[in-house]
């Protein structure tokens, strides 16, 4: 809009016709206020009537001509409409900004309600839960964990297990051994009772989980890395009967209660007597339709008493103590249990074989 610039009569600019310019200047900028879409348009019309080149400074420029009694409401006036219209622009500029912000939500709004992007979880390998589950039962029957190297040299594999070079036992375990060195994949974990014994002073109670190797050809039943758990407990007076009263007790507490278990005499290098444990089984047979039970007895380990000669070897007195010894496979343990009849799906990792059991 323009300012009127009457031409002063030589006594100033009359102060009502400021007065009503600048109550225009008012409800124009009002008005425009009103019509501001937008927060850019606000901004627009803030500059065009507030700014300092703007009509209301037109104005007090022209203030300078009236008299100073006169100068008062005119300076006020200019001031009035100044707050109006920025209280006016304040207003419409928090609306607008509200409401933008609001669309502009709206525009980016992602839809996160959706099922994501699926992460299956994964599962503990059925073999380390079975040593898992094992080592707690043990460890409840007053047992602790120990470990050894899997390479093993010769000593501890089989001299100091009483299986001396010669020894036919040696055939059943058909050793692989390092190139260019004495050294071996142990062939069983009983090296671990050796490396434990020969660490500590009786008395101990000990089980040994862990990987062992043997150049087997790899079939339904065999694997060239498998898993043994072994014990050992040493102290005075242990008997027989004690060996029987826990190994039922494992097996009880694994297969289940109730199970009857029988031992029946074996041998082995590092134990005298010595004996194969097995447990009554039912096994469920399918053909077509038919569904047959029976019962039949199954291997689960080897074990015995410790023989003296071991205990002469870690430097033990025989005459002093006595102990008991059992080893058993853990991939058996969790084929026996769970149904499985080829040891290769243990290792083969397939998804769908793990999350079953795992
Ligand atoms: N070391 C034996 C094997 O690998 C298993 C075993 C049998 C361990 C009897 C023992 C034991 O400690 O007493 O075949």
């Amino acid at each position: 809009m323009a300012v009127r610039r009457t031409q002063s009569s030589g006594n100033g600019e009359p102060p009502g016709d400021l007065l009503t310019q600048l109550d225009s200047i008012r409800s124009e900028a009002l008005a425009a206020v009103e019509a501001a879409g937008s927060v850019s348009a606000c901004d627009e019309v803030r500059i065009r009537y507030l700014a300092k080149k703007g009509p209301i400074q037109d104005v007090m420029k022209l203030m300078g001509k009236l008299g100073s009694d006169e100068r008062p409401a005119v300076g006020e006036r200019a001031n009035a409409v100044r707050d109006a219209i920025t209280e006016a622009l304040a207003a419409r500029r928090a609306t607008l900004a509200k409401s933008e912000r609001a669309a502009r939500l709206e525009a980016e709004f992602i839809d996160i309600t959706l099922p994501g992007t699926p992460r299956p979880l994964g599962s503990i390998h059925p073999i380390t839960r079975t040593i898992q589950e094992v080592s707690h039962i043990f460890r409840g029957l007053g047992f602790s964990v120990a470990e050894g190297p899997e390479v093993e040299d010769d000593w501890h594999n089989f001299e100091a297990l009483n299986i001396p070079a010669d020894h036919p036992a040696r055939d059943m375990h058909d050793t692989l051994y390092l190139a260019g060195s004495p050294l071996l994949l142990r062939t069983h974990t009983s090296p671990v009772q050796i490396r434990a014994m020969m660490s500590q002073p009786p008395p101990l109670a000990i089980i040994c989980p862990g990987k062992t190797y043997r150049r087997d050809q790899i079939d339904a039943t065999h694997s060239a890395m498998f898993h043994q758990i072994e014990g050992l407990l040493v102290g005075k007076d242990v008997a027989f009967s004690h060996l029987m009263g826990v190994i039922e007790e494992f097996i009880h507490a694994f297969f289940g209660p109730d199970i009857p278990v029988r031992f029946r005499p074996s041998f082995f290098p590092f134990t005298e007597p010595s004996a194969e444990v097995d447990m009554l089984r039912r096994v469920v047979k399918r053909e077509g339709d038919r569904v047959s039970e029976s019962e039949a007895w199954t291997e689960i380990m080897g074990c015995g008493m410790v023989d003296p000669e071991v205990f002469k070897a870690v430097g033990y007195d025989p005459e002093v103590w006595t102990g008991f010894a059992f080893g058993m496979g853990v991939e058996r343990l969790a084929m026996i249990r769970s149904g499985i009849t080829d040891i290769r799906l243990f290792f083969e990792n397939d998804i769908r074989f793990l999350s079953q059991l795992g």
